[in-house]
């Protein structure tokens, strides 16, 4: 296979800032949450992706986990580019010795033209002839399958960890848009919170996140609720590890303050369409894409509160990258999408 790929090998990046995916060949060979470890004593990176996430929480004060991407922003340059090229060499297939390679990375739409840079520069040490970048929008939209180019309006949620990304895609551009900084990241800290003041219950960001994919719910009245469930951590008053039993209510009731603040960033940009692509939305509804779109009754409620129908996307962990893939496969058709930089 290897000696097919001599010339040129093409990589789509979803640059998270909760998961980093790679798709080379159609095939989906990274999926790695977004985090490295560092050796604070020698400033090394030690581990990448899993690996490092195993150590999130964990470490002691000669090792430090970071996530370089908060907020939908890099917040760490440096642990970016190690990060993004660890990724990269984890890539098995990597005879990059006279190879071009040609990369696509998605980006969040908030990013500054500085951070732009750092991800081009990150694309150069791994040597990388070609790269282009494309806004996550744009690239969830391509991913779920809708034809972007049309003279037709859709719109697109996407809800990763950092941010939640709405926006009305039509005729290969973005005409209204709104990112707001409650996402995945967000809920989950609702859960400490929530667990905090109402349990006096102190646990860790894994486990209210797994208690979210595990529990969490958008509304209370959910049709085919799971099962309750129990979390561990530490007693508040007494200090003393303790054990708690939770269901999808509680959820629902964590959240529901930052669930509100989606809702109002869907109704603003709803209230800022031009009044002809409204009715193509009314016609075509809502979909939902990026890890919260998983979060169980999350159409359901925004359907309650939007009135339109609001259909989840297929496998919405992937849709971006397979969208960056497409734009990657069609990047002469689709240049227009993307920023490029030439070496
Ligand atoms: N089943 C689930 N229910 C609710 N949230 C989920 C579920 N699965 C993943 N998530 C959340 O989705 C977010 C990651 O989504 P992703 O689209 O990969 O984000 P990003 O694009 O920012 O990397 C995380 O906050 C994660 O906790
Ligand atoms: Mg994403």
């Amino acid at each position: 296979m290897a000696f097919f790929n001599f010339f040129t090998q093409e990589l789509a990046i979803d640059l998270g800032t909760a998961n980093t995916l790679i798709i080379q060949d159609n095939k989906v060979v990274v999926e790695e949450p977004s985090i490295v470890a560092i050796d604070l004593k020698k400033n090394e990176v030690v581990a990448v992706g899993t690996k490092a996430m195993q150590m999130h929480e964990k470490t002691h004060k000669n090792l430090k986990t970071v996530r370089p991407l908060k907020d939908g922003v890099i917040a760490d340059f440096q642990a970016a580019e190690a990060m993004i090229e660890g990724l990269i060499n984890m890539i098995s297939d990597k005879k990059r010795f006279f190879t071009h390679l040609k990369i696509v990375i998605c980006i969040p739409s908030g990013i500054t033209e500085v951070e732009k840079r750092a991800v081009f520069d990150s694309a150069d040490h791994v040597d990388a002839k070609e790269t282009y970048l494309i806004y996550e929008p744009m690239a969830a939209a391509l991913g779920i399958g809708l034809d972007v180019e049309a003279p037709e309006g859709n719109l697109v949620i996407d809800i990763g960890g950092g941010t939640t990304e709405i926006a009305v895609i039509a005729l290969s551009g973005i005409v209204v848009d709104q990112s707001i900084r409650t996402a995945g990241d967000e809920f989950t800290t609702d859960i400490i919170d929530y667990l905090k003041k109402e349990y006096n219950l102190l646990v860790g960001e894994r486990t209210a996140e797994e208690a979210k994919i595990r529990v969490g719910s958008a509304i209370e009245d959910l049709v085919n609720p799971p099962d309750a469930i129990s979390v561990n951590g530490r007693d508040l008053v007494t200090g003393i590890p303790k054990q708690i039993e939770i269901n999808h209510k509680d959820i629902a009731k964590a959240l529901d303050n930052s669930l509100r603040k989606v809702e109002e960033s869907v109704l603003k940009v709803l209230e800022d369409t031009p009044p002809e692509l409204s009715s193509d939305i009314y016609r075509r509804g809502i979909y939902l894409t990026g890890g919260g779109a998983l979060l169980r009754g999350l159409d359901v409620r925004l359907s309650r509160i939007t009135k339109l129908n609001v259909q989840v996307a297929e496998d919405p962990l992937r849709a971006v990258v397979r969208g960056t893939g497409m734009a990657l496969k069609n990047s002469s058709r689709y240049s227009f999408l993307m920023d490029r930089k030439n070496i």
